[in-house]
């Protein structure tokens, strides 16, 4: 007889004692959770999750930023299936699988073939990891070991490993852990807003631009590398930039001899209407990490592509101490590289049909609606990103932090079919690339309610 699987899940309310009992959730403050209900997802299709009462939600937070075609799609299903029934796991340490190949080819693609080399990693703190480590070395090896020196910028965000703290904004997320996070210079970056293709804040980025240079200038030559999230830092609460601005670092950064570290674990995939923000600004960096929407949301794996000519700094006698010592157990897994594969496969006609586009644009204008209200302090939206600032009414005390209005709304709109996540004061909407205008048009509906529910 066989005995593969459990015989029953637990129940609802069995499943809540459960979770009370056994688990402990990321980001979560669990003193809260625990006294809130809580919402266990049992399936899911396209952008909506079902729960184990068969309640649909829209996911209006693509699984923490990561679904780009929707849940259960079959093409990738069976993409996947199709790979299982070959193999589930082999380690690319001194091993390989066509699958990890096949997707790297077509990695290259994505920069034209100038960043011909993919190291796999499997989440997006650990593609960033891998970055910062290889730009490190690479100066080493180069005879340039006074190259160690890291630039990011304020608001920064790029994983919650210790060198991504470190590159990292010192945020409430992250300060208590300073002693223990190497020295990184924050630059400032320009204050641009828009929503719905309007300007809401214009920043030109020079003054940014030229502190940058200055450091540069003074610096230059102990920097190893500068680190960005390109056009929209998602986890600052989606902080724009204007176009053009990436390109302009690079180019400094080109000119001052200090790698240039892409980070579009978020952006990447077509969140902002293209594959890549390097893409849609003709960018070409040293590095480019990507994670979150490589495996469509469907499974863990991220990558790290970079140039040959890095690479080969990297080629040496084993005796050399040149080999990159770095590696993780599921690096490039087959099974996330065949999701991949297909996903890549359909992004481009779904990005080329104009539907995201589409889309975005009603979400954006949708949201600037929210604009009015007294406690709405600022409203943002760049493709299928987009942010609500809420805060307390002009003339009013500001919000004590233990009031969590944002998170408030957030329950209160799965109430109304939505899932959302907050960011201190902030909800932050981050769909599923393929969401449909009407699925945009009930996010907006359900989002309205909630925070009618929850501000009067
Ligand atoms: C820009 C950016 N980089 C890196 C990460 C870290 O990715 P992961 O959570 O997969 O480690 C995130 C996660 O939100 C991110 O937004």
């Amino acid at each position: 007889m066989s005995s593969a699987l459990p015989a029953t899940l637990p129940t609802p309310r069995g499943l809540d004692e459960a979770d009370q009992r056994f688990a402990w959730h990321p980001f979560t403050q669990m003193q809260e959770y625990a006294g809130n209900p809580r919402l266990h997802i049992a399936r899911a299709e396209g952008c909506w999750l079902i729960d184990q009462a068969g309640q649909r939600y829209l996911d209006g937070n693509a699984s923490i930023w990561t679904n780009v075609h929707g849940h259960n799609d079959p093409d990738l299903n069976q993409a996947l299936r199709q790979q299982l029934d070959q193999v589930a796991h082999v380690t690319l340490l001194g091993l390989n699988h066509p699958t990890a190949t096949a997707l790297a080819e077509q990695l290259a693609g994505l920069t034209g073939g100038a960043l011909p080399r993919c190291f796999y990693t499997d989440n997006g703190a650990g593609a960033v990891e891998v970055a910062l480590k290889l730009s490190f070395q690479y100066w080493q090896l180069k005879g340039r070991t006074e190259k160690t020196g890291v630039v990011s910028f304020v608001g920064a965000y790029h994983g919650d490993t210790f060198g991504t703290m470190a590159v990292g904004e010192r945020s409430a997320f992250h300060a208590r852990f300073n002693p223990w996070l190497f020295p990184v210079q924050h630059m400032p970056v320009p204050a641009y807003a828009e929503c719905a293709g309007r300007v809401l804040k214009s920043a030109d980025g020079v003054a940014e631009l030229q502190a940058l240079e200055d450091l540069f200038k003074k610096s230059a030559s102990r920097l190893a590398c500068l680190i960005l999230e390109p056009r929209v830092q998602g986890a600052a609460g989606m902080q724009q930039q204007p176009a053009g601005w990436v390109r302009r670092v690079a180019e400094l950064c080109r000119r001052y001899e200090v790698h240039f570290i892409l980070d579009e674990v978020f952006t990447g995939f077509g969140r902002l209407g293209t594959i890549t923000v390097a893409e849609a600004e003709s960018v070409v960096p040293d590095f480019l990490c990507l994670a979150k929407g490589l495996a469509a949301g469907y499974l863990p794996l991220a990558a790290t592509l970079t140039s040959e000519s890095i690479y080969e700094a990297f080629l040496g006698d084993y005796s050399s101490g040149r080999t990159f010592f770095h590696g993780h157990t599921f690096s490039g897994n087959p099974l996330g590289c065949a999701v991949a594969l297909a996903s890549l496969q359909k992004l481009r006609p779904l990005l080329a049909s104009g539907r995201p586009a589409e889309s975005a644009q009603l979400l954006g204008e949708g949201l600037a609606r929210f604009a009015d209200h007294c406690n709405v302090h600022a409203v943002r939206q760049l493709g299928l990103t987009a942010a609500i600032d809420f805060g307390a009414a002009a003339g009013e005390p500001a919000w004590h932090l233990d009031a969590r209005t944002a998170y408030r709304i957030c329950l209160a709109a799965r109430r109304q079919g939505l899932v959302l996540r907050p960011l201190g004061d902030a909800i932050l909407m981050v769909p599923p690339i393929i969401i449909t205008p009407a699925e945009v048009r009930h996010l907006l509906q359900a989002l309205q309610a909630a925070t009618a529910e929850v501000l009067h």
